[in-house]
């Protein structure tokens, strides 16, 4: 490793989520090309480049702005590492990634410095510009899309990706409010939502789910995440290794699904008397797995993150099936 790029143990200020289980399930191998899309301050990453060689390659993205500056920091340091803005999403279109990949990892949701960050809009506790989006420099903020959007369309998305169950009260109230006062704050919306669903005796702030719920469809996430899991899987090498890092039910619903639906025959239906052929091209290794208790301890943001691993399997081109002929059975 270069001087400059340090490891989480002799940074504290920064511990990378289940740092240890996402490189054992990564499985790095000194010669091999691994793509971080989702590189935040790079402490995966920085993991990933330890264990690699001097012929090993690292490609980085991130959509958001000051990661990408952190990203181009380890560009200058370590000639092994290539990096690009972007969604992974697009990981496919990136021509470094054109030869393969041994490894992709995602580590899903928004950083410690971007939740830190009052200004970035993504936190209830800290009163800042209502922005949310983790590409700042392009598409609509939360305030932007709040101002304009109807309230069933509010209503939906609190539903849909917050499971909040007071999502139309709440949508009502923001489209009564928004006559008299725009609402730009993060302070204004966090206010809003307790005085609609009180503070109860959850020990979560009722702004939670509605924060989680606007931040995921103004960044498109869980679209990012479908394509991202497609573009990887086409992208991996045979034996190549995806580890994704989700931080709720929905995102880790659809991490499960994807691997199930590669790795899985689909149960057989008993109305179609067809045989459907299925070829497995990942396997799963291992089953979803959590942060221990000595991270939980140092670091509770990991209190709700799910690791799942899957390997690509090799796949023939060709593979004719000869059954033996019928034959009599000796009676
Ligand atoms: C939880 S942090 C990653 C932290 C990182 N593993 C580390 O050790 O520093 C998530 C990062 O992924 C980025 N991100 C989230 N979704 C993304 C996407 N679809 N494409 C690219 N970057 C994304 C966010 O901007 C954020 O910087």
């Amino acid at each position: 490793m270069t001087a400059g790029a340090r490891t989480p143990a002799q940074d504290p200020s920064h511990l990378p989520v289940m740092w240890t289980q996402v490189l054992d399930g990564l499985c790095v191998r000194r010669d091999g090309i691994y793509l971080d899309g989702t590189f935040g301050r790079g402490g995966h990453a920085r993991g990933v480049l330890e264990r690699l060689g001097p012929t090993g390659r690292l490609l980085v993205m991130d959509k958001d702005p000051v990661a990408m500056a952190s990203a181009a920091e380890l560009v200058s340091q370590d000639a092994r590492v290539a990096a690009f803005r972007g969604s992974f999403a697009e990981l496919a279109n990136w021509k470094e990634t054109a030869t393969g990949l041994d490894g992709v990892l995602f580590d899903l949701g928004v950083s410690s410095p971007q939740l830190d960050e009052p200004e970035r809009g993504f936190s209830f506790r800290n009163d800042g510009r209502l922005d949310m989006r983790m590409d700042n420099e392009s598409g609509e903020s939360a305030a932007q899309w709040l101002a304009r959007a109807s309230e069933q369309d509010i209503a939906d998305v609190l539903w849909t990706y917050g499971e909040e169950k007071l999502s139309r009260k709440i949508a009502r109230t923001i489209v009564a409010r928004r006559q008299d006062t725009p609402i730009t704050r993060t302070a204004q919306l966090a206010e809003l939502i307790a005085s609609v669903v009180g503070r109860g005796d959850s020990k979560i702030h009722p702004a939670t789910r509605s924060f989680q719920a606007i931040r995921i469809f103004i960044n498109r996430e869980l679209d990012d995440l479908e394509a991202g899991l497609a573009a990887a899987h086409e992208r991996l090498k045979p034996g190549g290794r995806l580890a994704v890092i989700s931080f709720h039910s929905l995102e880790d619903r659809i991490v499960k699904q994807f691997i199930a639906r590669h790795a899985k025959a689909p149960p057989g239906n008993r109305r179609l008397p067809i045989e459907v052929s299925f070829t497995p091209t990942l396997r799963e290794i291992g089953g979803a797995q959590r942060a221990d208790s000595e991270e939980l301890t140092r670091n509770p943001r990991a209190r709700s993150a799910v690791l799942r691993v899957a390997e690509k399997l090799e796949v023939a081109k060709h593979r004719d099936v000869h059954l033996p002929p019928a034959q009599e059975h000796p009676r």
